[in-house]
């Protein structure tokens, strides 16, 4: 484990995050909050939804991500046809062996790219859902361990709604954050006419960075310090979304808890060993407006869950004193992703 004590480290730790996130703006033109937003999810352990109109390079971005990084990678493109088995696997009976063998399914990946989500069948979703939680997958009374890191990165197009399942509440909780890309500037579209007129970037990308580099930055991550009172402000924002008038279903516990790791890899990324209100701040929208359902009156009025958070973000005191002291010693946070003890890694 490293710590935060070896400073060498923090700075090698950096350095990683930097090479991948240049690596993937050089594909992705103009977008460099939406980079470091992937990078932020992928240290602090989560999943990520990018949901935007086609063509924006939702797919682009996270192929780039895989790429720039030297791990498995898998694609799987939703459709209404792909079974739960596909995603998760199957054992099958080996004849000569005489015995069940396990076949893995797409999910036995390090990134797995979830392409248009919203095409695949309730059930499909939550199969993939489930083991993105777990970070495990259980067949016939085996668990199998997923690799380390596991990242999804999962898209879908609002727009085309018709013969789609958008995902109900309940999973879109499961992703640590939401990113639309939104249209490029007209500058970086005309860079991007020169970069991607002839062969894609994506061919010439090589990894950067190893799997194992992003286990320890992910490591190092756990270490960082939220002292006592940025937690509180988390934990005021999340709440003040359970009562806000205009929201008829606030944000879960488990978005604390990913507004926190966020806000720590955001600050690792930085180079800081302590996470301050501002990481808190800047991940709020991405972290919390997906999971918030605004009433039907706040609908009518054309208001978005994001607008309700930065509303909250105007009104909820932002703490200024005792949020940098670190404490001499601290212990990392435990996994917060229980593995089930006996589980097989494959
Ligand atoms: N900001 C950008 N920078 C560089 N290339 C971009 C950008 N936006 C779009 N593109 C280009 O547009 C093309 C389409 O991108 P991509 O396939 O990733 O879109 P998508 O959002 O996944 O679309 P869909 O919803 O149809 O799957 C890619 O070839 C990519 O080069
Ligand atoms: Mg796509």
């Amino acid at each position: 484990m490293t710590t935060y004590d070896d400073r060498a480290s923090l700075t090698d730790l950096t350095t990683t995050a930097e090479r991948v996130r240049r690596s993937v703006e050089g594909v992705i033109e103009g977008k460099p909050e939406v980079v470091r937003l992937s990078l932020t999810v992928l240290l602090a352990e989560g999943h990520l939804l990018i949901e935007d109109v086609p063509g924006v390079g939702k797919t682009m971005l996270a192929k780039a991500l895989a790429r720039s990084v030297d791990c498995s990678v898998r694609r799987i493109q939703f459709t209404p046809d792909l079974l739960p088995s596909d995603i998760t696997g199957v054992s099958i009976f080996d004849q000569q062996r005489r015995d069940f063998e396990f076949k893995p399914g797409a999910i036995f990946a390090q990134i797995v790219i979830g392409d248009e989500i919203n095409r695949a069948s309730p059930k499909t979703q939550s199969a993939l859902l489930e083991s993105m939680e777990e970070r495990q997958v259980t067949i016939d009374g085996h668990t199998y361990e997923l690799p380390e890191p596991f990242m999804v990165v999962a898209t879908q197009n609002p727009v085309e709604m018709e013969g789609t399942y958008p995902l109900p509440e309940a999973q879109r909780d499961r992703f640590m954050a939401r990113v639309s890309i939104g249209y490029p500037s007209a500058e970086a579209e005309l860079q991007m006419l020169d970069v991607h007129g002839g062969a894609s970037p994506l061919d010439d990308l090589q990894p950067v960075a190893h799997a194992d580099d992003i286990v320890k930055l992910i490591d190092a991550v756990r270490t960082v310090h939220v002292a006592e009172s940025v937690r509180r402000y988390a934990v005021e924002l999340v709440s003040a979304t359970r009562r806000h008038p205009d929201l008829r279903l606030g944000a879960s516990p488990r978005a604390t808890l990913h507004l926190l790791r966020a806000a720590k890899a955001s600050a690792a990324l930085g180079g800081r060993d302590y996470a301050l209100p501002d990481d808190v701040q800047a991940l709020a929208v991405a972290v919390l407006a997906h999971r918030l359902l605004p009433t039907a009156q706040a609908q009518l009025n054309r208001r978005t869950a994001e607008q309700v958070v930065l509303d909250i973000l105007q009104r909820v005191p932002v703490p200024t004193s005792g949020v940098t002291a670190a404490p001499a010693q601290h212990l990392p946070d435990g996994p917060v992703y229980g593995r089930q003890p006996g589980a097989r890694r494959l």
